[in-house]
């Protein structure tokens, strides 16, 4: 396994900091908190079938199933996107484990969206589906983005990790990529009725994670970079 692959896989495994080593209750403990999390993940998926099995999808059921899927790819993508900088500030390195099951529900609902799309607005009709792609720029991001969440998700297991070694981070980069297309997707979906207060909230929250990242990260490497030039000192010290 590649340096940089095993570092991650050891992170993933590592016990919070400050939990007793008797690694069963750590990892019972944290089964909860993996369950809780997809419990929350699924809720907005529950609730749509509980609206639509009540008849209750509103007016216009096919633009309520599109609209909450939407929104809650976005929302999940960027809770995927939290996980890094917010383990890098934190410290909490346990955080990891939950990042991809927060991918993959992210993916979850992009591919319910676009199927509500797929079946619904143009009932499998190929032609239909390219012509709207061609027709409306906004569709044809929102196809971009999902586009690139494909990848992404079919090399989201521990054997695609360990094939891909190095190159799978430079791959999982795509996530970037796909959340700006998704935010422009939604801008211009909005354009039409000129109101652009939803879409300028989320580009501000995916900034700010972005930003956060960098920042994150350039802290992480100066602290590395302290860590070697005092490990270094203590060698020559001791020469
Ligand atoms: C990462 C992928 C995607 C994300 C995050 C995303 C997100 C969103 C969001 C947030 C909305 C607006 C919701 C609202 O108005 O409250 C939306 C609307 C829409 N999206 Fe996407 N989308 C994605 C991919 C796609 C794809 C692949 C398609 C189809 C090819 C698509 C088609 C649509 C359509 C047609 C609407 C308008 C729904 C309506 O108002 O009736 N989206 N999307």
């Amino acid at each position: 396994m590649p340096g940089a692959n095993r570092r991650w896989h050891e992170l993933a495994r590592r016990p919070a900091p400050g939990t007793a080593r008797s690694g069963q209750r750590w990892l019972r403990s944290f089964a909860w908190v993996r369950a809780a999390v997809l419990a929350a993940g699924l809720a907005p998926l529950a609730r749509l079938v509980a609206l639509g099995h009540a008849d209750a999808l509103g007016a216009n059921p096919v633009e309520f199933v599109t609209r909450s899927t939407g929104t809650w790819t976005l929302a999940l993508l960027c809770a995927t996107l939290a996980v890094t900088p917010l383990r890098r500030l934190s410290g909490w390195h346990w955080l990891v484990r939950l990042r991809r099951m927060l991918g993959l529900l992210a993916f979850l609902y992009a591919a319910l969206h676009f199927g509500a799309w797929l079946w619904f607005e143009h009932w499998f009709d190929v032609r239909a589906m390219v012509a709207d792609v061609a027709r409306r720029p906004f569709v044809a991001l929102g196809f971009a983005a999902f586009a690139l969440l494909l990848p992404l998700a079919a090399t989201s297991t521990d054997a695609a990790i360990r094939r891909l070694g190095r190159r799978w981070r430079q791959l999982h980069r795509l996530v970037y990529a796909a959340v700006v297309l998704a935010v422009l997707h939604y801008a211009l979906h909005k354009a039409g009725k000129n109101d652009f207060a939803e879409p300028l909230a989320w580009a501000l929250v995916v900034a700010v994670l972005l930003g956060a990242r960098g920042v994150a990260a350039a802290a992480a490497s100066r602290r590395a970079a302290a860590a070697r030039g005092s490990a270094r000192q203590a060698s020559l010290e001791r020469e």
